[in-house]
């Protein structure tokens, strides 16, 4: 049997990473071992075009960070998550194609065709089975992620109004996809936050975990 795809979405500072874990250790305790990955990534060339795009310090037009984002997609989509799941394992992502919808099209106004036609090509149709948009406020997420800006990323360093067209982005694809995409507070602590993707998950897909 085909395994589950399941992603992560939120702003920066949303509390993804920590949830992924949580959930990772969920699945385990039930026997099932996913595979945990992350975009932009998830393959050594991935990899590479993450840095670019997180940390490159010359300028980046919209255009070039989308095709960027989408050519590491396309390689981690072939590489590993589509093999993962036709031998039938569960791929846990942090971040999927809804990221670019909300922060190369919300974000930084490429538009909404462009990213389509992206998507054709870098996923083949791919489509997460559930999707956690943990949603926070532009604040809390700027506080967490605050920090220094020295080891802020491309997209951290951005201003309040584009974390603020990316939260919007995000709000607008949960609401034409309630199938798949579940919102939750990311303003919660994090053990309540398990739980309802735990009772989530275990609707679904009809699983076990604890
Ligand atoms: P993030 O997932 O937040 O990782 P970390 O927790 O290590 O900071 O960082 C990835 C960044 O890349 C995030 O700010 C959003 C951006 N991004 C896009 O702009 N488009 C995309 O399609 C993806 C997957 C990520």
């Amino acid at each position: 049997m085909r395994g589950k795809f399941l992603s992560f979405e939120g702003g920066d500072g949303a509390g993804k990473s920590t949830q992924i874990g949580l959930l990772f250790e969920a699945l385990q305790r039930s026997n099932i071992t996913p595979v945990v990955t992350r975009e932009p990534g998830g393959t050594p060339l991935s990899e590479d075009i993450r840095h670019w795009v997180l940390h490159e310090t010359a300028a980046i037009s919209a255009p070039t960070e989308a095709l960027l984002i989408f050519a590491a997609r396309a390689q981690h989509t072939e590489e590993v998550i589509e093999p993962a799941l036709e031998a039938g394992q569960w791929v846990l992502c942090d971040r999927y194609t809804d990221a670019s919808y909300a922060y190369q099209g919300g974000g930084r106004g490429v538009p909404f065709e462009v990213i389509q036609s992206l998507e054709a090509i870098a996923t083949q149709g791919l489509k997460p089975d559930l999707t956690f948009f943990l949603d926070l406020s532009v604040e809390v997420g700027v506080r967490r992620t605050g920090g220094r800006s020295d080891v802020q990323d491309r997209f951290e360093a951005e201003e309040k109004e584009f974390k603020a067209r990316v939260r919007s982005a995000y709000q607008q694809i949960a609401e034409k996809n309630p199938h798949r995409v579940e919102t939750l507070d990311g303003d919660q602590p994090k053990e309540e936050l398990c739980a309802q993707i735990k009772t989530l998950v275990r609707r679904r897909f009809g699983v076990a975990i604890d």
